[in-house]
């Protein structure tokens, strides 16, 4: 039986961008294991399509940062906010040194395209699949170090801490959990779009950083800001398919069942409104009359341009019997993002020595109580880089290895799937775009009420991703409960 090597300078938990980006901008002296509990290419950044929001001159700094501060509804952290603005530039040259292409036109000049909240033309982007070319350059960049172990399908069960210092990590190796140590740790998690029954998020986003994060003691923020994104296909049997905003930043245009593009009624922006906002309009515009449907048209752009500009959401589409050339595109919101998670300082650290958090699972602030589009990969190569730089000139710490292995304990028989089911049906009707504080109690009385007993041994992945869905949950509802008040994304219905 094979079994992990006992220790690392850094562990990495998650294979997106964040995650990938930290492993190359560590030094090559340190020895780094990124781990993936699925696919290594499996991550929320692998479907990102709109692209990475990037202001290069300086004299732009300060449109991108009010923009951001609208959209984000001013709960941001504006020191924050700026240093992710103002570093974005060079980031985004790193990553292009790493082998990740962005759109050009014949002279080489990175093409830039809109999206919500953008007051101009700032994001720049690789056709429709953005996300999939930056995980294809950032790994097999990462493969070509030899500092830099990449293993997949390992799940990370729980942080190793002592005295407020992380010492590493307990992982499932061959059905049995070991002990791998570190005195730095990086969780680069992804999201939590698990927890609802419609999401655009990866499968492996069951908010997995956040509960081993805090069940050691680490802060979390802003919890009760989860992002709605307001296009995903509106096709019962399909996982929801994202259809990018960036298609209506090219000029598509939402209308009702009677073919009224509505959004000028809802916000000057229109179309291009925070997408809170959109969301917030597309169920109300649709509950006007008796749950119609919405619709995303594009039927007014060539048809050239549309394949050549979105051809991934155009095939897609085409499966489902939709030509986007000439047909409106059913949609309807669903969950997309996490405003909030692990709390961070300006430099991805938590309050736990040696932990940082960095990309979706973290909370750094510049994203405030909506996030504007195309800046979460920004925020995450960002802070990604500084989690390194940090990194690379910390003192070193040998960990004081005691390996151990506990094997998993098959007796308990915990229903993950059913439970996990139940979850998602309790957040996706009580916790989703308009709340109420009866509602979200009413949410917490039927978490508990699952009757799930954590206390038996997991027996599985999915019972130990059951076991930190029900907590990440439980700290969404009760950051909901606190907010008294309509914010960004946290809507109270009738304000
Ligand atoms: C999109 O393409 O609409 C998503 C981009 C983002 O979430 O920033």
């Amino acid at each position: 039986m094979t079994s992990m090597q006992p220790a690392y300078d850094v562990i990495i938990i998650g294979s997106g961008i964040a995650g990938l980006f930290t492993a190359m901008k560590l030094d090559s002296n340190k020895s780094v294991l990124v781990v993936s509990k699925d696919e290594l290419k499996c991550s929320n950044t692998n479907l990102a399509q709109g692209g990475v929001a990037v202001t290069f001159n300086p004299h732009d700094y300060n449109s991108h940062v009010e923009d951001t501060l609208k959209t984000g509804f001013n709960h941001n952290d504006e020191n924050r906010l700026k240093i992710m603005v103002e570093e974005g530039g060079s980031n985004i040259e790193a990553l292009m040194s790493m082998g990740v292409h962005f759109d050009c036109d014949a002279d080489g000049n990175l093409l830039l395209t809109k999206e919500g909240g953008h007051s101009k033309r700032r994001i720049v982007h690789y056709k429709d699949t953005t996300g999939q070319e930056i995980i294809r350059g950032l790994l097999e960049a990462c493969l070509e170090k030899d500092n830099i172990s990449l293993k997949d399908h390992i799940f990370v069960t729980d942080l190793i801490c002592e005295d407020d210092q992380v010492q590493g990590v307990k992982l499932i190796v061959n059905d049995r959990i070991e002990s791998v140590y570190a005195s730095k740790v990086v969780i680069a998690t992804g999201g939590v779009g698990g927890l609802y029954e419609h999401t655009t998020n990866a499968s492996i986003a069951t908010a997995d950083g956040i509960a081993i994060g805090a069940r050691i003691g680490a802060e979390v923020a802003d919890m009760e800001f989860v992002q709605f994104h307001p296009t995903a296909l509106n096709k019962k049997d399909d996982a929801h398919f994202l259809i990018s905003e960036a298609v209506r930043g090219e000029g598509g245009i939402l209308r009702n069942e009677a073919g009224e593009a509505f959004m000028e009624r809802y916000h000057p922006l229109k179309d291009l409104a925070p997408r809170s906002v959109v969301s917030k309009a597309i169920i109300e515009e649709s509950n006007k009359q008796g749950n119609q449907n919405i619709y995303l048209d594009v039927t007014h752009l060539p048809e050239d341009y549309i394949k050549n500009r979105f051809p991934n959401i155009y095939i897609k589409c085409l499966s489902y019997e939709i030509d986007m050339i000439k047909d409106l595109i059913p949609i309807v919101p669903v969950q997309h993002y996490m405003m909030g998670g692990l709390k961070t300082d300006a430099i991805g650290r938590t309050n736990i020595k040696g932990l940082y958090a960095c990309g979706e699972v973290a909370c750094t602030g510049v994203h405030g109580a909506n996030r504007m589009a195309s800046n979460s990969l920004l925020e995450a190569i960002v802070f990604a880089n500084r989690v390194a730089e940090d990194i690379n000139v910390a003192e070193v710490i040998v960990p004081d290895l005691k390996k151990s292995f506990e094997a998993i304990d098959d007796s308990s028989c915990i229903k993950s799937h059913t439970y996990k089911q139940q979850l998602k049906h309790i957040m996706s009707e009580h916790v989703f775009i308009f709340r109420s504080k009866h509602d979200l109690i009413y949410a917490l009385e039927l978490i508990e009420g699952m009757n799930v007993d954590l206390s038996k041994k997991c027996n599985s992945q999915e019972a130990f991703e059951l076991r930190n869905m029900i907590f990440v949950s439980k700290l969404i509802i009760k950051a909901a409960i606190a907010r008294e008040t309509s914010l960004g994304s946290h809507i109270i219905e009738g304000e």
